[in-house]
């Protein structure tokens, strides 16, 4: 290829995601296999959004509502927030790309906990920025007061992932506060909510807290996880108005498509499909941890819908043992933990058949 490409795009590592189960039956030509491996809801989509989806379906031919009127509206109403502080994204990832584009230059450093979602290192490294990478602590939560200390001249922003992917730790509201005190305001802070709603902690902090306050917090949130609906892309953005205005200028004006946005809007009201989707998730954790602990093997309890186990061994072994069984999750080496798996909740009946196949395999 002739074609001069900055270099820090060469350097940008790539985002490798769960394997989908299509995939795996391909290649080992078996059936009926699971996949614990990409935080998704095990019950499948929130049943008002299929509903919606077939009702809005005559209408494909048309643009989407490129400005998300009833979606915002609605999320505005269900946050306690104006609409003109909501932006819409295609999944929050979509988020992470706009705010990167408005706040990042080259040469920008951004601070991202380490191991944590991988968007945030590439979205930083797409705008020519330095990621700076802090350690999470022996807790295997963020190091707020490390994160803090590598705070430059030229750091723009801080993520925060509440709960961690992949660790499932969330940060308490106190440690949080001190962190925001000692924070230049000029340094933007997003809160990666991704997994907020299977929190159980009560001291977890939100951003949605700091909605007013005179420093900006940005809150992402998305619909992929608890209600269901990882496939249509769809998450937002809760933010000061005047940083809202401007990420809607670097938004593809068409980013959120029609179903998407319908979708949403009725999975928001479906408060029975939420209710059972934390049910399912928290029973399984429960579940999960206690046949762990039987077996001996250590885990790290989470405040979200998966969970770390270590399995005392190459974890890329185990997983590649775990497919043959049908079984996907997702081994932790490109995250730094070499002996760990992440394991995502699913089905009572997927649970049990994950501690069939690794009972097996270990
Ligand atoms: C921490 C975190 N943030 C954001 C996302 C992206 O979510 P979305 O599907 O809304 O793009 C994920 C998905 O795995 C995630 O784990």
């Amino acid at each position: 290829m002739k074609l001069e490409i900055p270099p820090y795009i060469h350097t940008i590592p790539p985002y490798v995601p769960g394997k989908p189960v299509e995939e795996l039956e391909r290649e080992y030509g078996i059936t009926g296999s699971i996949k614990l491996a990409s935080n998704e809801n095990p019950l499948g989509p929130s049943p008002k959004a299929l509903a919606a989806l077939a009702a809005a379906s005559a209408k494909l031919h048309r643009y989407p509502d490129g400005a998300g009127y009833e979606l915002t509206r609605r999320l505005a109403r269900h946050l306690s927030a104006n609409p003109g502080q909501i932006v819409l994204g295609n999944g929050s990832d979509d988020l992470l790309g706009m705010l990167a584009r408005v706040l990042l230059q080259p040469g920008d450093e951004a601070i991202v906990p380490d191991p944590s979602f991988l968007m945030y290192t590439i979205v930083v490294q797409s705008a020519g920025a330095v990621p700076v990478k802090v350690p999470l602590n022996q807790e295997l939560a963020m190091d707020l007061p490390a994160m803090l200390a590598k705070v430059g001249p030229r750091t723009r922003m801080v993520f925060i992932c509440n709960p961690n992917n992949p660790t499932g730790t969330a940060i308490r509201r106190e440690a949080f506060d001190d962190f925001l005190a000692a924070l230049p305001e000029r340094v933007l802070v997003v809160v990666d909510e991704a997994y907020f709603e299977f929190v159980r902690d009560s001291g977890c902090v939100s951003g949605l807290a700091y909605l007013a306050a005179p420093r900006t917090v940005v809150t992402l949130r998305t619909f992929s996880k608890a209600y269901g609906l990882a496939g249509l892309r769809v998450g937002y953005g809760v933010m000061d108005t005047a940083l809202a205005e401007l990420l809607n200028r670097v938004r593809m004006p068409f980013n959120v498509n029609t179903l998407a946005q319908v979708a949403a809007a009725a999975a928001l009201d479906d408060d029975d499909f939420l209710k059972k989707t934390l049910a399912t998730v928290h029973q399984g954790l429960d579940f999960l941890y206690t046949e762990l602990s039987r077996r001996g093997l250590r885990y790290y309890p989470s405040q979200a819908n998966f969970f770390l186990i270590d399995v005392g061994r190459p974890a890329d072994r185990v997983f590649q043992a775990l497919l043959r069984q049908g079984v996907i999750v997702r081994p932790m080496g490109a995250y730094g933990y070499p002996a760990f798996i992440r394991l995502s909740v699913g089905l009572p009946e997927e649970n049990r058949r994950f501690l069939r196949a690794l009972d097996a395999v270990l």
